[in-house]
């Protein structure tokens, strides 16, 4: 192995344990909550949140369109999209790279009487044979692995040949960038803080996870359509979520006449 790649792979190791530490602590969707994590309230307004400030994401992903198939979710978080999935009659396997969200998603099951294979798994290295699924969900993940690439490439390895993926990746084409980032900068420039080009970009991108998220990344359609080459079928549809900060106004705007084109969120969904 070449140096360079020796370098590479340590920092992405490192780098990776810190995202694990981060969303351990911080599993997604505990911070528009207040209750007891785990207990039915909690997992029932984690829910109610999702689909109030997501209302496409039933269309969208279409969580009864499975029943009978094997389905896996790659970053499943709390599982709230994955028990849809399995209200719909699908065979259910979530995969996170923390221990956290696996302990909630198995109480959650647990609590709802459904059955789930849940384990710790890196996205990039998944412990499943070729062709295990008919098919792989990912919603807002992949982009906060360092080596997004791999990942795709695990998808399409585990993925049954017809199978088919809906995933999620951030838009780099978005107003939350165009107009964000610039924002940002002026905010950090008035707190005394250096602003410099690119990395500026990089930090937007990162805190919209929070201050303290590692790592986040988003990818143009035309960085998308080479990442996900080896699929068939691709098609892509953007969106964005209700943003609890903006009057209700700026929602309904952002709503209809940018979110679907420039939005922050961007599905493919494609086949194997
Ligand atoms: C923004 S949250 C999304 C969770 C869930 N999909 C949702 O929409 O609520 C990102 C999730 O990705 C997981 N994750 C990050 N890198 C991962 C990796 N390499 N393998 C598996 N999961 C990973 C994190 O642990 C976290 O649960």
């Amino acid at each position: 192995m070449l140096y360079s790649q020796v370098i590479k792979e340590n920092s992405d190791a490192q780098l990776k344990s810190q995202v694990r530490e981060y969303w351990d602590a911080h599993p997604c969707g505990t911070q528009f909550t207040d209750l007891e994590w785990g207990s039915r309230e909690f997992f029932d307004e984690v829910e109610r949140f999702r689909y109030t400030t997501q209302p496409f994401m039933k269309e969208i992903v279409g969580f009864d369109r499975f029943p009978g198939k094997s389905v896996l979710e790659i970053g499943c978080g709390l599982g709230t999209d994955l028990l849809q999935f399995a209200r719909g009659g699908a065979k259910v396997t979530g995969v996170d790279l923390t221990p956290k969200s696996v302990e909630l998603v198995k109480k959650r099951f647990e609590m709802e009487g459904l059955k789930v294979e849940a384990q710790v798994a890196d996205a990039e290295s998944l412990p499943f044979k070729d062709d295990s699924f008919d098919m792989v969900y990912s919603f807002g993940v992949l982009h906060h692995t360092p080596n997004t690439q791999k990942a795709i490439d695990e998808v399409y390895r585990v993925l049954e040949p017809g199978g088919r993926i809906i995933i999620m990746l951030y838009n780099r084409t978005s107003l939350h960038v165009w107009l964000g980032a610039p924002l940002f900068a002026a905010a950090r420039l008035a707190g005394k803080k250096s602003a410099d080009g690119q990395k500026l970009v990089e930090s937007w991108i990162r805190i919209y996870d929070g201050d303290g998220n590692p790592l986040g990344k988003a990818y143009s359609r035309g960085e998308m359509e080479q990442m996900f080459s080896k699929f068939r079928n691709r098609r892509y549809i953007v969106r964005d979520s209700y943003r609890r900060r903006w009057p209700r106004l700026a929602n309904a705007i952002n709503k209809n006449l940018f979110a679907p084109w420039c939005g922050f969120w961007r599905f493919i969904i494609a086949e194997k």
